[in-house]
């Protein structure tokens, strides 16, 4: 059974925090208000703060990640977004950012991990939001059609609250929850967004392509029975299974 450890707690709310409540619910009651403010009234706000980031057309990166470092994480704010499946980690998109990013929440179950992967030439922040995150770096292939294992440039283990920052200059990563009894839960920025990555085998270098899925969008879980690109149900539809693997 995986631990909780930081529980939802009352935060002290500010009056630009209650206008960005009411600006995104509308003032249609006190109870909006007080459910909003309870729950995702922050994570509203940390998307609009990264928004700002992006306003203009030159992109600060150290801009995002002091958002990304200031913020201090509380279940609270992105429960809505943390969806475990039993078998695999899960990626849930939270926001495209008008089309120059994707910002997404990743589920982590006890040991489990990505591929080595790259990043499409985009920008990659993650800030841990509850759990750890072992990152393994690797360099690129050295001989292209030749089988040789990947290079190991470094272990880091990222906690809660800590931000890091991955790119293909840097080179290739794997991340892995190393814990084996709790789940982790981890906030990703892409800049731009990206559709399909290359997944490297460790021993020998050689790689293939990879697209890449949701297991839900905005909240409401993407349907891939019938549609390679998947269907997303309408707004008002309750189909995310909380399982017994979502500690929250
Ligand atoms: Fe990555």
């Amino acid at each position: 059974m995986m631990s909780v450890r930081r529980t939802c707690e009352s935060r002290q709310m500010s009056r630009a925090d209650i206008d960005t409540v009411f600006r995104n619910h509308g003032e249609s009651g006190v109870m909006d208000v007080e459910k909003s403010t309870k729950e995702h009234a922050w994570m509203e706000k940390l998307i609009s703060e990264v928004q700002d980031v992006f306003k203009n057309d030159h992109i600060n990166t150290e801009d995002l990640k002091y958002v990304l470092q200031n913020y201090k994480s509380n279940p609270c704010d992105w429960k809505k977004y943390a969806n475990f499946d039993a078998h695999k980690y899960t990626r849930n998109l939270v926001d495209i950012g008008n089309g120059k990013y994707n910002m997404m929440i990743l589920c982590w179950g006890p040991g489990m991990s990505s591929s080595i992967h790259d990043h499409t030439n985009s920008h990659c922040f993650v800030k841990i939001l509850d759990g750890s995150l072992c990152e393994t770096r690797f360099a690129w292939p050295e001989t292209e059609g030749k089988d040789a294992p990947l290079q190991k440039l470094g272990e880091t283990l990222c906690n809660t609250d800590d931000v890091t920052y991955m790119s293909d200059e840097i080179g290739l990563h794997r991340m892995e929850n190393p814990s084996h009894s709790d789940g982790c839960v981890s906030l990703h920025i892409y800049i731009p967004a990206y559709d399909n990555c290359q997944v490297f085998d460790e021993r020998t270098g050689r790689h293939t392509k990879a697209v890449v899925t949701f297991y839900t969008k905005f909240g409401r879980k993407v349907d891939y029975r019938h549609s390679r690109q998947g269907i997303l149900p309408p707004p008002d539809a309750e189909n995310v299974n909380r399982s017994q693997y979502s500690p929250y």
